[in-house]
């Protein structure tokens, strides 16, 4: 009897790979202990940044909106930052990921429940138009494949509303590949130098506000970059 054809190559995409690993809760214990259950100081100082400057831009915009900044935490992952947004006072805030071993564990260790913690793709997000203040992407874009981070950004920026904020954090580099960091085993990494973050966030009709080179762990050198939706960016 002969052999079917595959209909499909059997090698697996980026993607694939990125998706399969987070989806294995023993990859997602080992990633929640090397994580921590609260911010490192360098992440905290940015969370409280954007939100100074989220709150900033409302009172400048004259926004009498009765609602508090809604913010998006994209590619939450157990949600250890968004257990801090939502502790602050005058903040909404909710976080998506694809994978749900990590959306459980965040459900399970810092007491999220399933509305602050949702399984959504980044590149398909089932959010209104223009109904979000700020969006958080932590350690997201750089485990996404070009055309992945060109599809999410496009989502993100649907999403937010006119002058609403976009936060990037990355890993600094040039590299390309599967990178084993912080003995979590080979990860695939797409890394930014500031023009390759630049290119991206203009190609999107974002606008940067300021940008800052992080060496608080000079072994991961990495890039934050904060930006606003201009009232006619590209949806
Ligand atoms: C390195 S973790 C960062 C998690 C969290 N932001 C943090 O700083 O601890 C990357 C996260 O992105 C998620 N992710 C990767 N690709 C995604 C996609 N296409 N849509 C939604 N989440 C995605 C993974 O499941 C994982 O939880």
């Amino acid at each position: 009897m002969g052999m079917k054809r595959a209909s499909r190559s059997a090698e697996f995409t980026f993607e694939e790979v990125t998706r399969l690993q987070y989806a294995n809760p023993e990859f997602v214990e080992a990633f929640r202990r090397l994580r921590g259950d609260r911010p490192r100081p360098h992440e905290a100082r940015w969370l409280r940044r954007l939100l100074a400057v989220a709150r900033s831009r409302r009172q400048m915009l004259g926004l009498r909106e009765t609602q508090p900044p809604l913010i998006l935490d994209a590619g939450t992952g157990y949600g250890r930052d968004l257990a801090w947004l939502k502790a602050q006072p005058g903040v909404r805030a909710f976080g998506v990921d694809s994978s749900l071993a990590m959306l459980q564990a965040g459900r399970r260790a810092l007491g999220l429940d399933s509305g602050a913690l949702v399984q959504m793709d980044i590149r398909r997000l089932g959010l209104r138009e223009a109904s979000i203040d700020a969006v958080r992407a932590q350690a997201l874009f750089h485990h996404l494949t070009r055309r992945a981070a060109d599809a999410a950004l496009g989502e993100l920026v649907r999403v937010l509303k006119p002058g609403g904020l976009l936060y990037l954090f990355v890993r600094y580099g040039t590299q390309e590949g599967f990178v084993n960091e912080s003995g979590l085993g080979p990860r695939y990494f797409r890394y930014f130098t500031i023009t390759s973050l630049r290119t991206l966030i203009r190609r999107h009709g974002l606008r940067e506000i300021e940008y800052e080179r992080l060496r608080a762990r000079p072994h991961l050198p990495s890039l934050v970059l904060l930006a606003e939706k201009l009232p006619l960016s590209r949806c």
